[in-house]
């Protein structure tokens, strides 16, 4: 199958791209920056989401369309809620006969203007002119570990009561492969880490993994938002799939030795 895959060089992006590629598919990355490291046999087309720019050129020829993009900016809604409208469009001209998306975990139930647009950005695929597929993934451990990285810069660990449920991106990116192969579908099962952990829980993960302290910063759950995420809002319910393994895992996997 030719398959285009939006955002193919990000974090999902990319082992979705891998994993397309090994199941025998034809792919085209999507981005605005040509890959630094291609994955072999794949082919860059220059685009921007923003403005739809190289979208009709990118699209001729393809039978299904993965939408791995993402703006975690200012411009997030324009970028990924105006842009997926955008891309839709392009998907018909282009008779695109399989849009597939990806979203968060628990998104409607957590009042942040990111998680807004995930949901606006779900209501355009799922009400578009493509038949469609939607996955919602809990956080990767990436993300994660970039929060703890990010603070650790500073000599600082974020601790708290929120809770998370990371996942693997390589499990995620087989669903989304899963869900190529299969067809449009709706709405798939939620799928998440094998574990629920606190900012506490993840933070000592880390600790015990790099064997030194840094100064613990309570992230206290004050206002909705962060309540929510103390109530496990973007963790899975009882019909989600538990999948991959857990932090401590994939920071021996991520890290031979130690991170920093
Ligand atoms: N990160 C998480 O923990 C997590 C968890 C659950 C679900 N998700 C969802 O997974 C998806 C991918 O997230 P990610 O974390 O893998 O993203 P990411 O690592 O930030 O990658 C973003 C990708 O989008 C491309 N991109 C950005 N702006 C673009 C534009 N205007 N036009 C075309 N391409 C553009 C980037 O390439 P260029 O910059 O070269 O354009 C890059 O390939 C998102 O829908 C996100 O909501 C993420």
């Amino acid at each position: 199958m030719q398959v285009a895959v939006l955002g193919g060089t990000g974090t999902l992006g990319t082992p979705t791209v891998r994993e397309l590629v090994a199941r025998g598919h034809t792919v085209r990355v999507l981005t605005r920056s040509a890959p630094a490291d291609p994955v072999p046999g794949t082919v860059h087309h220059p685009v921007d989401l923003a403005t739809g720019a190289g979208l009709d050129e990118a699209l001729r020829g393809a039978d299904t369309v993965v939408d791995a993009a993402n703006h975690l900016g200012l411009r997030h809604a324009k970028v990924l809620v105006d842009g997926v409208r955008t891309l839709l469009a392009a998907e018909q001209r282009a008779d695109i006969g399989h849009h597939v998306e990806v979203s968060i975990v628990g998104c409607d139930q957590v009042p942040f203007g990111y998680y807004r647009t995930k949901v606006a950005q779900e209501q355009v695929v799922t009400s578009g002119p493509i038949p469609w597929t939607l996955l919602r993934a809990t956080q990767f451990h990436e993300l994660i570990d970039e929060i703890f990285r990010t603070a650790a810069k500073f000599r600082v660990a974020p601790r708290g009561p929120l809770r998370f449920q990371p996942v693997d991106v390589t499990a995620v990116a087989a669903r989304l492969a899963d869900a190529v192969d299969a067809g449009p579908s709706g709405r798939l099962p939620d799928v998440g880490g094998p574990i629920v952990q606190t900012l506490t829980d993840l933070a000592a993960a880390r600790r015990a993994f790099l064997g030194k302290t840094v100064l613990p910063v309570p992230v206290p759950p004050l206002g909705r938002a962060a309540r929510r995420l103390r109530d496990a809002a973007l963790c899975l319910d009882n019909d989600g799939e538990t999948v991959s393994f857990d932090y401590t895992e994939w920071l021996h996997r991520r890290y031979p030795k130690p991170a920093s």
